[in-house]
């Protein structure tokens, strides 16, 4: 279990006082002048060094990606886009985090531009966090009263504005491109990738977009050093992490701890246990709505860290929106519920997405009920292969593997359901 000493959000419960005194009681906003100062490769180098890896569920380093912004200005502005559309099914630590902890995520906004040379930084919100919304506004104007923010931020010599928009309700917008442009005041449509952000971003400038846990991490892991921040965790898997376990246990929380846990001490250490015990436990989404369910038993030793969920399980940590699902649960009735979802978000400008969306949704509707044919599974899952990876952004993907999940790993249970439908119409059929 990771030590009180070890952890970044030492707020995550709300249990202390979330203002500005009180986060710098807790060793926020120290020494910021001093990081700045020892310059941008130096940030970078740690940030790489750390091996953090986003936070917002595509797992791509952090370090690396802040490395594709332009070195010096080549008069266009810069932008960091910090996304906060947490909108990600069973996902919520984001939410904890601006709620409880906000002055983090500010210091690292403010670090993390001056690294990439922006001298603003938009923090787009999710509409429906308006309590977390009015927080952070005001955590953020407490920063501006203490010159932390605004000309000289923080007495660093950078110049730095922080602006929070809020969206309006669309889980699209949470694609990085598509939130761009909801930014800019357009539909939220994603972009065509490349030209990545870092090339052409906000406004047709270099911008790079990153998750709020990303970001609110990077002034801890300043301060405390890249190896500090790597010791936790397995190589490649590095650092500590927010996991938010909803669902059947008995204790549903958002908790940090070290990457590569097992999943059985982060629930059997933070959330009490499975609702009935271990027995009871049916199927698992370890990372939010968007990767594969896996069968329980396969996950009882599973490390919670991208390579293993990915490697060894065919699903994935993503956001690390752990949905534990015990055996009460109609499985093809929770991936039914996933695929409407999916379709009623699609924008529908790409034809795998906007066709297949509503048709996976619609076989999901039979297979619910049990009214298809056994081959329909089969033909099923080739459609979720031709959406997968044929579509210009990862909810066609998202929408794909959480039905492949459920084929590969409940087939048995599928074809059951069928059969007992037909048996059942042949005995009313027959008893008329
Ligand atoms: P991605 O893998 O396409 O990109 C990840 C990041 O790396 C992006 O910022 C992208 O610009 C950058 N990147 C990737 N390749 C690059 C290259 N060659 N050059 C420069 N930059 C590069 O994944 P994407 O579509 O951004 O995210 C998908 C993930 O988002 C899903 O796996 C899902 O887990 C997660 N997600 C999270 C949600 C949330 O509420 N936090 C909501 C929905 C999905
Ligand atoms: Fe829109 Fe779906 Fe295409 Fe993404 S995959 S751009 S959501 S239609």
């Amino acid at each position: 279990m990771l030590k009180d000493q070890d952890r970044i959000f030492t707020n995550i419960y709300g249990m202390h006082d979330r203002s500005l005194k009180g986060a710098q009681a807790r060793g926020h906003w120290d020494g910021t002048a001093g990081l700045i100062g020892k310059g941008r490769d130096w940030i970078i180098q740690t940030m790489k060094d750390s091996g953090l890896r986003g936070r917002g569920g595509a797992g791509f380093p952090t370090g690396l990606k802040w490395s594709f912004m332009p070195k010096e200005s080549d008069g266009r502005p810069a932008y960091l886009v910090v996304n906060a559309d947490e909108s990600e099914p069973g996902t919520c630590k984001d939410r904890e985090i601006m709620r409880h902890d906000p002055h983090t995520l500010i210091e690292g906004c403010l670090i993390a531009s001056f690294a990439m040379n922006a001298n603003a930084c938009y923090i787009y919100i999710r509409g429906e966090y308006i309590r977390e919304r009015e927080v952070l506004q005001a955590a953020i104007d407490e920063a501006y009263e203490a010159g932390l923010l605004g000309r000289d931020a923080a007495g660093s010599g950078w110049d730095f504005d922080l602006y929070l928009h809020h969206g309006a309700g669309a889980y699209i917008c949470g694609e990085e491109t598509a939130l761009l442009e909801s930014l800019e005041g357009k539909k939220g449509m994603p972009r065509m990738k490349p030209p990545f952000p870092a090339g052409a971003g906000l406004y047709g400038c270099p911008t790079t977009v990153n998750n709020v846990e990303s970001i609110a991490v990077v002034p801890t892991i300043l301060r405390r050093g890249a190896d500090w921040f790597s010791g936790f965790g397995r190589q490649n898997n590095a650092g500590t992490k927010l996991f938010a376990i909803s669902g059947h246990v008995n204790n549903p929380c958002v908790v940090e701890e070290a990457m590569s846990i097992s999943f059985e001490e982060l629930i059997e250490t933070h959330c009490g246990g499975i609702r009935g015990g271990w027995d009871n436990l049916l199927a698992v989404i370890p990372g939010g709505s968007s990767v594969p369910c896996v069968r329980g038993e396969k996950m009882r030793d599973a490390t919670m860290d991208f390579d293993y969920l990915r490697g060894e399980l065919g699903s994935g940590l993503g956001t690390a929106a752990v949905i534990v699902m015990d055996k009460s649960t109609d499985i093809i009735k929770a991936i039914w519920r996933l695929s409407k979802f999916y379709k009623h978000e699609s924008c529908g400008q790409c034809t795998p997405c906007r066709e297949g969306t509503g048709w996976m949704m619609r076989v999901m509707d039979r297979l619910v009920r049990g009214e298809a044919e056994i081959e329909e599974i089969d033909m099923l899952f080739d459609v979720t292969k031709q959406v997968e990876g044929h579509t210009i952004c990862a909810l066609g993907d998202a929408a794909a593997w959480p039905i492949q999940g459920l084929i590969r790993n409940f087939r048995d249970e599928i074809e059951d359901r069928i059969r007992a439908q037909k048996t059942g119409r042949a005995s009313a059929v027959a008893a008329e």
